[in-house]
């Protein structure tokens, strides 16, 4: 019995190297795995190359429903943006990937799974730690981080060894994306006061280059999760990808930030989320008319611990499983429709309705039918001041301290 490898696999020259270089150095049978959350991947074309290079096995997913389902939708729903504003794409792909490459490695009674992350990012961790808590057992190789190769002398053991690359596509940059975002690295991007490059960005046009008219979108939500956009039901998926072209298009949903990843390192990073940034702050605005006030704050609290552990490759933990039962319960009413106004760049909530929300007009309103009890405020705030008074009494008047 030949021992196997199960290997994440891009089609990219890294994987593909990968593969020939996990036969010779394990002496091992090689099966790879593409998934499709909604990149620019070719299935096909992936498949075919990895059988080329001489893989045993090669699957082809589309996975994106179920990204969007049981990773996306969550991380939405639990407010998840890390350091306040990335949307997690990279981060939430991954445990994906990881939960699928250790179901296919338990199939073939494999040993190990690879993946062709390089030993300074997050997704490394994301991956060995994913695996760790699905099957401990199961060993995880990463070729990028233990052979040392430069981009050079990748290509350089690829023709050596007659392995197919395709060296055009590649950019300056270092891409990663789904359905939920694009993840965009290294290159000029490292000078963290350079602009980045127009050339750097493939789903969002600058905002002087949006059009001048504005676009308003209706987002609608049932508890938590998005539903309808303009009045029309959609899956997630479609969802998703329509409102990255409605929001794309008018320059919404670039991000640059200095993030802090986990290994230590600060990093110049740029993002293209153009739904999640709308889907985002829609939420948010729904959320704020269907939760009382002590919801709505523990949430926000809640919801930078969900971005952490997202980030941090924490996925298949009893954390997150907590976390989640708490997600659910408090988004139970957070049901109703957002409008969004896009335009030159900026996403700005102009209207929200809900059957659900706690906004009362006649509580609210400064004009006749106040309901509002004017008189009560008069002993409230007695009570409310009272430790200020009490204070101010006993030690002197803040005003007194100068
Ligand atoms: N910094 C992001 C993260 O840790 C994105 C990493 C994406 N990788 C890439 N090759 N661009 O989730």
């Amino acid at each position: 019995m030949t021992d196997t490898i199960v290997l994440a696999y891009s089609g990219g020259l890294d994987t593909s190297v990968a593969i020939r270089w996990l036969q010779e150095r394990y002496g091992a049978d090689v099966a790879t795995l593409t998934m499709d959350l909604g990149g620019a991947v070719d299935l096909e074309a992936a498949r075919r190359r990895a059988l080329e290079i001489g893989a045993v096995r090669a699957d082809v997913v589309d996975a994106r429903e179920e990204f969007v389902r049981e990773y996306v939708w969550p991380a939405l729903r639990a407010g998840a943006l890390y350091e306040g504003v990335y949307p997690l794409a990279t981060a939430l792909g991954r445990p994906l990937i990881a939960e699928r490459l250790v179901r296919i490695a338990q199939e073939e009674g494999a040993f190990a799974i690879a993946h062709g992350c390089t030993g300074k990012g997050n997704d490394q961790v994301r991956f060995d730690v994913s695996a760790a808590a699905l099957a401990p057992s199961v060993k995880v190789v990463a070729p990028a981080r233990e052979w040392g190769m430069t981009r050079d002398d990748e290509i350089a053991y690829a023709k050596e060894r007659g392995v197919p690359i395709d060296l055009n596509k590649r950019s300056s940059y270092s891409v990663d994306e789904n359905l939920w975002g694009r993840s965009i690295e290294a290159g000029d991007l490292e000078d963290p006061w350079a602009e980045p490059p127009e050339e750097a960005f493939g789903w969002t046009v600058s905002a002087d280059a949006a059009p001048d008219a504005p676009r308003c979108v209706e987002i609608r939500f049932a508890q938590g999760v998005p539903v309808a956009l303009d009045g029309q039901e959609m899956d997630g998926p479609a969802l998703i990808e329509t409102l990255n072209a409605a929001a794309g298009e008018h320059g919404v949903g670039r991000i640059d930030h200095v993030e802090n990843r986990l290994v230590g390192i600060k990093s110049r990073e740029v993002y293209e989320a153009p739904a999640a940034v709308t889907l985002h702050l829609a939420r948010r605005a729904l959320e704020q008319m269907c939760l009382a006030k002590e919801q709505a704050r523990f949430k926000e609290r809640l919801a930078q611990e969900y971005a952490d552990l997202v980030y941090n490759g924490l996925w298949f933990t009893a954390h997150r499983r907590d976390l989640d039962a708490y997600v659910d319960s408090v988004t139970r009413r957070v049901s109703g429709t957002v409008r969004v106004r896009l335009h030159k760049g900026a996403a700005t909530v102009t209207g929200r309705e809900s059957a659900e929300s706690l906004y009362r007009h006649d509580l609210a309103t400064y004009d006749a039918g106040d309901a509002f009890d004017h008189q009560a405020s008069a002993g409230f705030i007695k009570v409310f001041g009272l430790p200020a008074r009490t204070q101010a009494q006993a030690q002197g008047g803040e005003a007194q301290r100068r």
